[in-house]
């Protein structure tokens, strides 16, 4: 049988489950599509099959399913945040250093287009090209593998460019000054950071990966990560890139439980700044109605958290989009800069335009609750 008829059957087997949505058993909530490419990746185990058809072959899925008669529209029922929220990521694969990280994508058989969400305001553009961005800090260490598919053709994006900051394990943002409640407003060094903040290739597997910790929580959000995925851009000699495409913007989030044991470790549990949960997040609450932006994870020890743990993602891009991208610093040949018109101005309002917002000022409570504390710390 050749491969695509392999595939084909695959397909047809899978019909019942297509044709009578109505079954609970069978059909759980969330997008048809995906649900049955990760039904045909159940059934081949072998990742170098499920990546070269089940993916490639998305666009055959769907003539396939046309073919059937099966009507999309009808069937598919949105993912709602709750839902999304009560899906267990963590997986049993066994993880250990310099594995092959492709295996990791076995079975998320996913080709839809991951929406773009809001960049948020402590962006630096232009941080290295480097794979380690810890800077050496504590936490608990973290593998992060993040996979690029274009979501028309389901190819893996080799190339492209996963540019990610988050916070420090301690709930801090370095590289931005003047942001309520990151270090103290005055102290102009916090610029001259980069913890936790770099830029990696996808390679030949579409797969970009970090060496990074699991980030800490602070006031206001849900632990968090945010990603820009270029395209097209350029490599400088200086290890940095310039140009290209954002074609995606994302945020990435993790099992509130996952978030719950590792804030009973050190130095997790040294943060006194109150903990959102995802439900209680606005940001996860727009990205998980359709999506699924939470991180799958195994550990590295299953026996003990503190040796860290692998992370990843699949995200489908948009190839030709590009999205705007306004930063709120920029690291560059004398370290790092304010942008004079970005999202945070020192000593000045945030999101000044912020669209929806006319007249500037920070208009969050949790915004202001935080620049009271930060006014009244000094
Ligand atoms: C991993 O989990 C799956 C689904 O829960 C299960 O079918 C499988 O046997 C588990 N594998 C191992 C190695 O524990
Ligand atoms: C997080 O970053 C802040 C600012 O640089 C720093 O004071 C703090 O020690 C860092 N946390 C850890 C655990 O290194
Ligand atoms: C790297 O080179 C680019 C292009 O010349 C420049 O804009 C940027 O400031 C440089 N960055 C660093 C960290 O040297």
């Amino acid at each position: 049988m050749s491969l695509k008829n392999i595939l084909a059957s695959a397909l047809l087997a899978a019909a019942p489950a297509v044709a009578h949505p109505g079954h609970k058993d069978v059909v759980p909530q969330g997008p048809l599509y995906r649900r049955n490419l990760d039904h045909c990746a159940g059934k081949f185990q072998e990742p170098e099959f499920i990546k070269r058809t089940v993916e490639i072959h998305g666009s055959e899925l769907a003539r396939l399913r046309r073919s059937l008669g099966i009507v999309e529209k009808a069937k598919i029922s949105p993912r709602d945040y709750l839902s999304v929220s009560r899906i267990d990521h963590k997986s049993n694969k066994t993880v250990t250093k310099g594995m092959d990280l492709s295996t990791l994508f076995s079975d998320s058989g996913t080709c839809v287009l991951t929406p773009t969400v809001d960049l948020g305001p402590l962006y630096v553009k232009g941080e290295e090209i480097r794979k380690d961005i810890t800077n050496g800090e504590r936490g608990v260490p973290m593998t992060l593998a993040i996979q690029v598919i274009d979501y028309r053709t389901c190819q893996v994006v080799p190339n492209a460019w996963v540019d990610i900051w988050s916070s420090n394990s301690t709930g801090i943002y370095v590289g931005v000054q003047g942001y309520p409640g990151m270090g103290d407003p005055n102290d102009a060094s916090i610029l001259q950071g980069t913890t936790l903040r770099g830029v990696q290739p996808t390679d030949n597997h579409g797969i970009a990966s970090f060496d990074s910790l699991f980030p800490g929580h602070y006031d206001g959000r849900a632990t968090h990560i945010h990603t820009v995925v270029y395209i097209g851009a350029t490599r400088q000699p200086n290890n940095t890139i310039t140009g290209g495409r954002a074609a995606q913007i994302g945020q990435i989030y993790f099992d509130q439980s996952l978030i719950s044991a590792v804030e009973s470790l050190p130095p997790y549990n040294t943060n006194r700044m109150p903990i959102v949960q995802n439900v209680n997040d606005f940001l996860f609450r727009q990205g998980a109605n359709g999506d699924d932006p939470i991180l799958r994870y195994a550990y590295i020890n299953p026996n003990n958290l503190a040796d860290g743990i692998f992370a990843w993602i699949r995200f489908g891009v948009d190839v030709n989009a590009n999205k705007p991208v306004n930063p709120a610093a920029f690291w560059t040949e004398n370290g790092g800069v304010m942008n004079p018109t970005g999202p945070v101005q020192p000593g000045g309002g945030f999101f000044p335009g912020f669209p929806g917002f006319p007249g500037g000022g920070w208009p969050w409570p949790w915004g202001r609750r935080r620049a009271a504390r930060a006014a009244g710390a000094q």
